[in-house]
């Protein structure tokens, strides 16, 4: 059963965040840098390959320091300058590959006015990822400082409880979501899913205990495991069996209804679809401007 904890103050995970940023405390876990503040200028564009040599409008970041949490997953702390973000909004970050440079989006996982996290799996075969993770502290990266998206509390109608449901590296925007002050104003109970294949994956799963801890029963934490046998209150299997099986809303004690719930699916897009017909089923439908709805998406790819 897995509420662990409670809250009294929200900025709790940012604090967190930071110290493991830059406190000598977290050094198990973390390499770190002195900041090198270079920056460029700014362009935008959808991900891809860009020439080397037109970099102009990027800022030109680094890396400050890593959170390694399993094989393949770790947390990246990057110093950049970029415009103003809304939680849950991301970025593109470039690095040259080969002569040229590669382009994708990543969801900004810290609060605004810290350094920038970013919450990354490596893709085996990827163009992009397996550089991205070979990162050390120093080492340049590109950020294109305009932050894009709609996965924001902002495009959010109110409702009594919201529901944040990851998988795997989904679970970033959600990281810089509850560090904000919006949705202990707006949602009375806020319930994390976050689904991965083994618990070494359950990234961030401390500071996340410390925020429900401190958030004094708001804050409902459900994770799941599919590849390994959970124990310590974690639940076994993918979250959409989980669901069409009444497990998730028995470990979050309260019901999915569209009368009082909003849902916000962040990650595999098998994941969303397949949980959007599920919810689909409870009669929650997706949340459009003009045609008000229960459910919001990001998917990843
Ligand atoms: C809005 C948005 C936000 C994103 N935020 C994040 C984030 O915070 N963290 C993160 O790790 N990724 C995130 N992604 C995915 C990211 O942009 C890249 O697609 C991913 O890192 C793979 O890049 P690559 O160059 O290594 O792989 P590519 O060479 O581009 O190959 C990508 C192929 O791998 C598959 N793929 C892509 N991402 C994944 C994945 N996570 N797991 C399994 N297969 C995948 C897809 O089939 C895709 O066609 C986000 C994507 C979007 C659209
Ligand atoms: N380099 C490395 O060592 C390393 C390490 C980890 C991951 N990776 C790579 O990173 C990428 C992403 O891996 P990931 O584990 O973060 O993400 P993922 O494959 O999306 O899996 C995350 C969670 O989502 C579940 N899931 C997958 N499809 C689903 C669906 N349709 N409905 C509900 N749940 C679903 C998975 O369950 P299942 O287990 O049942 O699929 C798992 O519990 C992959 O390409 C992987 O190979 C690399």
């Amino acid at each position: 059963m897995p509420q662990e904890g409670h809250v009294t103050d929200n900025a709790i995970l940012l604090l967190a965040y930071t110290l493991r940023a830059y406190s000598p405390r977290f050094l198990g876990g973390w390499r770190r840098v002195t900041l090198r503040p270079e920056f460029g200028a700014l362009l935008a564009g959808s991900p891809g390959v860009i020439e080397t040599g037109s970099m102009q409008g990027w800022s030109a970041g680094h890396l400050i320091a890593r959170r390694d949490w399993a094989p393949g997953l770790a947390t990246l702390a990057i110093a950049a300058e970029i415009e103003p973000f809304d939680p849950g909004q991301f970025v593109n970050l470039g690095l040259e590959v080969a002569g040229v440079i590669e382009r994708r989006s990543y969801s900004i996982a810290s609060a605004p006015g810290g350094p920038l996290g970013f919450l990354v799996t490596e893709v085996q075969e990827g163009r992009l990822t397996p550089h991205l993770m070979r990162l050390a502290p120093g080492d340049p990266v590109f950020v294109e400082p305009k932050p894009q998206g709609y996965f924001t509390l902002k495009w959010v109608p109110s409702a009594r409880e919201l529901w944040l449901v990851a998988t795997g590296t989904g679970l970033g925007p959600f990281l810089s979501i509850l560090a904000s002050e919006e949705p202990w104003q707006r949602f009375e109970r806020i319930v994390l899913v976050h689904g991965v294949r083994e618990q070494s994956q359950l990234a961030h799963r401390d500071e996340l205990k410390e925020l429900a801890l401190a958030r004094a029963g708001r804050l409902t934490l459900v994770a799941a495991l599919s590849r390994e046998a959970p124990s310590g209150g974690l639940l076994h299997g993918r979250i959409t069996t989980l669901l069409a099986e009444g497990e998730l809303e028995r470990a979050a004690a309260t019901p999915l209804d569209p009368a009082r719930s909003h849902v916000m699916l962040c990650g595999n897009p098998a994941m969303i679809e397949e949980m959007t017909k599920l919810l689909g089923e409870r009669g929650l439908r997706k949340h459009r401007v003009r045609n008000p709805g229960h459910i919001t998406i990001e998917k990843y790819w």
